[in-house]
């Protein structure tokens, strides 16, 4: 029909923290492979930098954007551009996040500096509002495509009610494709704002995992909260409390979905204060 490579993969090969069983993945190049993709129930995949899945995998598709939706035009649209302010042509939602940071640099756009360091792709960042408190990703969107199976729609900042941590986006509309928002800056500029971010990342563990468990209650840390309930080192099977921050959980090699899951159980039955999870459970 449309031609879209559909293969079925453990999802563990797609995440960060390496944890996943299998699912139906249908490798999109362009919106009819997409239309296709989404006749029957789906879920999207982006760098898989927020996301347990479970050991026993999803039943239902799951969309990776590649080919058209994983290229980035960052040429300046003439018509709303100008010698401070640059709106790009189309960046794709399968764009991984740190690449188009480093290309932003070389070419003094700045805005979205504030994510150094998310290992998302464009549209799972957009879809989050990921974000540090340097900056997020509404801090340098102009337009965004979005795909549902009604139909595509282009909608701006001011139509969504987006936050921390959050676009406002529903689950399941596809961020397809965005144009980008920049102020031009000297490219050491745009370094300098970058380790800045980068700096507040010195104490996060390098091994995989999928980045912070619980968001910020109320401003403050969570990860604050789970060490002082004493619970960094803490093990389950092969997944443990990273010693260096307790917000996140570490895969030491090996573990399960399930492992993930049982610290989680854990944090939350003894830290006292209501906790919400930041990344997503599959299913
Ligand atoms: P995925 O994990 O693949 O998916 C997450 C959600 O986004 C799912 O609901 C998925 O359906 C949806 N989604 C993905 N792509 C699309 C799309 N194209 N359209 C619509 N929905 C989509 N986050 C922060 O905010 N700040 C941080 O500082 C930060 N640091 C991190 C550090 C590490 C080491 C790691 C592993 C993660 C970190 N994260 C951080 C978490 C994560 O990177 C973000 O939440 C990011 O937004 C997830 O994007 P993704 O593309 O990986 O999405
Ligand atoms: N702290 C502890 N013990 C810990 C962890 C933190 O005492 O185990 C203390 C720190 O010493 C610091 C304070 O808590 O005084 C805040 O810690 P940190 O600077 O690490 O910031 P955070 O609020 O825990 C946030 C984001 C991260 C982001 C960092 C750096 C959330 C939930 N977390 O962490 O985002 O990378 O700032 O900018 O908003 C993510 O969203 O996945 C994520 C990793």
């Amino acid at each position: 029909r449309t031609g879209a490579r559909v293969e079925r993969l453990p999802l563990a090969r797609f995440t960060t923290v390496g944890v996943g069983g299998e699912a139906e993945v249908w490798f999109v190049e362009n919106h009819a492979q997409l239309a296709e993709a989404m006749e029957a129930p789906y879920r999207v995949l982006g760098g898989g930098s927020n996301l347990v899945v479970a050991d026993a995998g999803v039943e239902e598709r799951v969309v990776r954007l590649t080919g058209a939706f994983a290229q980035k035009d960052l040429e300046p649209d003439p018509a709303l551009s100008d010698d401070a302010v640059v709106v790009t042509g189309w960046v794709g939602g399968g764009v991984p996040l740190p690449g188009l940071l480093r290309t932003l640099q070389k070419l003094g756009l700045s805005n979205l500096e504030g994510t150094v360091g998310v290992p998302a792709q464009v549209g799972g960042a957009v879809w989050m509002n990921a974000g540090t408190r340097y900056g997020e990703m509404f801090d340098g969107l102009h337009t965004l495509e979005i795909v549902t199976p009604g139909g595509t729609r282009v909608v701006t900042p001011d139509d969504l009610a987006w936050g921390y941590r959050n676009s406002g986006i529903p689950r399941n509309h596809v961020v397809t494709r965005v144009r980008l928002k920049l102020v031009r800056r000297a490219p050491e500029d745009v370094q300098a704002k970058m380790d800045a971010a980068d700096a507040a990342r010195k104490g996060q563990p390098k091994m995989r995992t999928p980045g912070c468990a619980f968001k910020n209650p109320g401003g403050v840390s969570a990860g604050k909260l789970i060490d002082e309930a004493g619970l960094k080192g803490t093990r389950v099977g092969n997944a443990m409390i990273a010693p260096e921050h307790a917000n996140f959980i570490v895969n030491l090699g090996g573990a399960t979905s399930a492992d993930v899951l049982a610290l989680l159980d854990l944090i939350r039955a003894r830290v006292g204060v209501d906790l919400e999870l930041e990344y997503e459970l599959w299913p």
